[in-house]
């Protein structure tokens, strides 16, 4: 079986070189610089064990990258992994990029392929917009081409680990491309779940991230809520998780709900179901409180120090990974600026201007460190060191709780945490 990835983000690339320890894989992008890129070797993303699973795909031969969609030809499964952001204009998807993919797809597609779409759509959009762009060529679906929606449901600074563990949901058009697929998919690791339809699978992927959105907004009320009360936050999550399950559910506060798909899936939920007359109570309430995080980390610097320089660590929006989309960190930035502070961004992964790679360098002379990535080299900073590069009386703000309070105050700065005032 040959099989074809269309979109090649951080999506698409982990997974095709993951299908290509075990298929010949076809990996098309639209994106000229990007498949340069990759052909000279370069590794256009940041993500944990990627690297070295391209360079296997490469030199295995499994694994071509691609421009020229004719070589979409022959393959038997073509994956979609194209971006699906959200328009707010509209208050809906933007198909762009899905639609297009469509159309550069269909001139390659033939009898008994089958069409796999793991970017995130809104419920009926597979037997929906894609279905009838394929029937419109006079393919029937199901029949001469079937069609399959599984979510993509990895994180990102673990996409690797999560691809081969994570269970696999799959809703198809009928049984010859829910085995074709699901044999597939199951090969990579993780148990298969099979859901009546495609428009099922789709639920289950909106679902995942409106809830982590709203479960979000609840722990960051929460976290506001411990502040007034005098208490820690992490210490009271953890104590009501400790040996009950009934609260497994609770997140950790952070300094802001970043990354490109929990800032636009529940709001393409909303606006789905804002056309039918239903408004989603808990995405308005989840995006007031999110939204106020990153001014109110800013109001924590500016409740400790008047004045100064501040050295935010991080600009991806979460560990591990060099996206930046959606990201607090600049939210931040502008918050502290707008106070009054002096700001530097650094960050291991993240290259662009006004960012620096060099922890040292940015806190040089500074007054204040805010953690806002929990990257994990950011999990065991050099205390003694950043102390010595930093101003007298040093002040850390961490956000996502993981610079451990005694060894901090040990070495001479004052911490606060978000949620632990
Ligand atoms: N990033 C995540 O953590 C994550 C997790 C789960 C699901 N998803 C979903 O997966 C999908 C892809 O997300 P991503 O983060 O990989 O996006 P991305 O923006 O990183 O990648 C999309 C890629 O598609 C390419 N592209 C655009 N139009 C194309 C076309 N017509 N033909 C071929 N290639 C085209 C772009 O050049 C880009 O390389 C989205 O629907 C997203 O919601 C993302």
């Amino acid at each position: 079986m040959k099989l074809s990835v269309i979109g090649l983000g951080y999506v698409g690339l982990p997974l095709s070189s993951l299908l290509a320890t075990i298929y010949d894989v076809v990996g098309f992008d639209t994106d000229k610089s990007k498949i340069e890129a990759l052909l000279a070797g370069e590794v256009p993303i940041k993500e944990p064990d990627l690297d070295e699973l391209l360079k296997y795909a490469f030199s295995s031969g499994r694994l071509k990258v691609t421009n020229d969609p004719s070589l979409l030809l022959g393959s038997d499964v073509k994956i979609i992994t194209v971006g699906t952001p959200y328009n707010e204009k509209t208050d809906y998807i933007d198909y762009s990029q899905l639609e297009s993919s469509i159309e550069i797809i269909m001139p390659y597609l033939q009898k008994n392929d089958i069409v796999l779409l793991k970017s995130t759509v809104p419920p009926g959009t597979t037997m929906g917009i894609v279905r009838r762009r394929i029937e419109s060529a006079g393919f029937k679906v199901p029949g001469d081409v079937g069609l399959v929606f599984s979510p993509e449901r990895m994180i990102e600074g673990q996409a690797v680990h999560d691809f081969k563990t994570l269970p696999k949901i799959i809703g198809a058009s009928d049984d010859r491309s829910f085995r074709i697929v699901s044999d597939m998919l199951s090969k990579l690791g993780g148990k298969i779940i099979r859901v009546s339809n495609p428009e099922t699978a789709e639920t289950v992927k909106m679902v995942d991230n409106y809830s982590r959105f709203v479960f979000l907004g609840l722990v960051n009320e929460l976290a506001l809520a411990c502040e007034k009360i005098g208490v820690d936050v992490l210490e009271v999550i953890k104590s009501a998780q400790d040996d009950y399950p009934r609260n497994s559910g609770l997140l950790l506060p952070g300094p802001g709900v970043g990354g490109s798909c929990l800032n636009k899936d529940p709001f393409i939920l909303r606006g789905v179901l804002r056309a039918s007359g239903m408004e989603l109570e808990m995405v308005r309430s989840a995006e007031s409180i999110n939204s106020r995080m990153p001014n109110h980390v800013a109001e924590m610097v500016s409740l400790f120090l008047k004045s100064g320089k501040v050295a935010i660590l991080g600009v991806a929006f979460k560990g591990d990974t060099d996206d930046t989309r959606f990201t607090p960190s600049y939210a931040i930035g502008d918050a502290l600026i707008k106070r009054g502070f002096e700001v530097t961004f650094t960050d291991p992964f993240v290259k662009g201007k006004g960012i620096r790679g060099d922890l040292y360098g940015a806190s040089e002379k500074s007054d204040c460190l805010v953690l806002v990535t929990d990257h994990s080299e950011y999990r065991k900073l050099d205390l003694v060191k950043l102390r010595k590069h930093m101003n007298s009386k040093p002040l850390i703000i961490d956000t996502r709780g993981i610079i451990n309070r005694k060894v901090a105050e040990v070495n001479g700065f004052t911490y606060h945490g978000l949620g632990r005032l």
